[in-house]
């Protein structure tokens, strides 16, 4: 493969792979279940990444399932987003690109939700952060947290060098994390993530005092801990699977409800006037859909507010099924999917955010937006009046 036996793409991909090994001190590559590729928005890869992903399409085709994260916009309606026609042109270029490759356009965070759900064990190399850190955490997968380029070679090549999460020995926790705060609503999960994050610095965390989670707190809790410092592993006893093989580490902190206030206070900026309402961080799952739909029913998003519901296309397509879509878009609200809001072109479109993501705010605010965060009902209700209440 290195000499190039095997052409162009998978030469480049073997010496990206053989490189990364080196760095790391891999003794082997090792098979991969699936990939999940990260770097999908033009608005991140501009002229040089597309030309870089053309190259690789004329001789590289995928060995093992192939997913994509969020593109800069939705790529059935990107209009109604507001997205020019430029940038659509260019971001279409990139996703020809992919699909010459052979994979799937599914543009989305949750690939696991959408027919890319590995087993146990399973070793795979996905990128996406908050996905990565669910496939380890919350399914009991192994990947390390890919760049672009390195999940593309591993995906050419079907294998990935063997370092870091792939191997048992770093996959041990480092740090009890109890949990004595009382977690009410989605939004509390970010800030759970945002409080370990900070405190657990780079440690994986064994967290306890956690009772119930259901998949959409976890995949909230996974975007939050790992954009806020922690390693894309946790171990949550009693509810993630690879909990009961571990033992409690020594090392302890708590969290409490102190802790929780002071997340949302460093998330919050002060505003109330709302421009952007934005849920689906990671993407919408089809029962956070059907919650939206209950709130917004009969109601009417503000006048110089947009809401944006940002999904995968098939969690919409279900929605569309189910009805769910009509009544969010009678409201004024818009399907973004494909999309998300860290990567689509908004930087300097919006003055202000309400989202249910501690992630998402983290991003916008990047895109200089100042960002509030609350409940999917506190976001709902920002949508409809405009303002911020609380
Ligand atoms: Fe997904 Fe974008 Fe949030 S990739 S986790 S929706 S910042």
């Amino acid at each position: 493969m290195l000499e190039g036996k095997e052409g162009f793409a998978v030469k480049k991909s073997m010496e990206i792979l053989v490189a990364l090994g080196e760095i790391f001190g891999a003794e082997s590559l090792i098979e991969v279940g699936s990939v999940q590729v990260a770097g999908v928005s033009y608005h991140n890869l501009g002229d040089a990444g597309l030309e870089f992903l053309d190259e690789l399409a004329k001789d590289g085709r995928v060995k093992v399932l192939t997913t994509l994260n969020p593109a800069g916009m939705d790529l059935e309606d990107w209009q109604q987003l507001g997205i020019s026609p430029e940038f659509a042109e260019k971001q279409y270029l990139v996703i020809k690109a992919f699909e010459r490759m052979g994979i799937l356009v599914s543009c989305t965070c949750t690939p696991y939700l959408i027919g890319n759900l590995p087993l146990f064990g399973e070793h795979l190399a996905w990128s996406e952060s908050s996905a990565v850190t669910f496939a380890n955490s919350v399914i009991g997968a192994k990947t390390n947290r890919e760049g672009g380029p390195s999940a593309l070679a591993a995906a050419f090549v079907g294998k990935t060098p063997c370092y870091g999460l792939h191997l048992d020995e770093n996959r041990v926790p480092e740090i009890h994390v109890r949990v004595k705060a009382n977690l009410a609503k989605l939004s509390d999960w970010g800030a759970l993530g945002y409080a370990i994050g900070k405190k657990a610095e780079n440690k994986i965390p064994y967290i306890t005092g956690i009772k119930k989670a259901d998949l959409d707190e976890l995949k909230s809790f996974c975007a939050s801990v790992v954009t806020y410092g922690a390693k894309p592993l946790f171990y949550i006893k009693g509810i993630t699977p690879a909990s009961e093989q571990q033992n409690q580490p020594k090392e302890s902190l708590t969290i409490e409800a102190a802790d929780i206030k002071n997340a949302y206070d460093n998330i919050n900026d002060q505003v109330t006037d709302i421009e952007l309402v934005c849920v689906g961080c990671p993407h919408c799952s089809i029962k956070e859909i059907s919650e939206i739909t209950e709130l917004i029913k009969g109601k009417k998003v503000a006048a110089g507010t947009e809401f944006w519901v940002a999904t995968s296309r098939s969690a919409k397509q279900l929605a569309d099924k189910r009805g769910y879509t009509s009544v969010i878009e009678a409201a004024g609200g818009k399907f973004a999917c494909d999309t998300c809001m860290a990567v689509a072109p908004l930087k300097g479109r919006f003055k202000s955010l309400a989202t249910t993501s501690a992630k998402g705010c983290f991003y916008s605010r990047q895109n200089l937006m100042k960002t509030k965060m609350g409940s999917m009902e506190e976001c709902v209700e920002a949508a409809v009046t405009g303002k911020w209440n609380s």
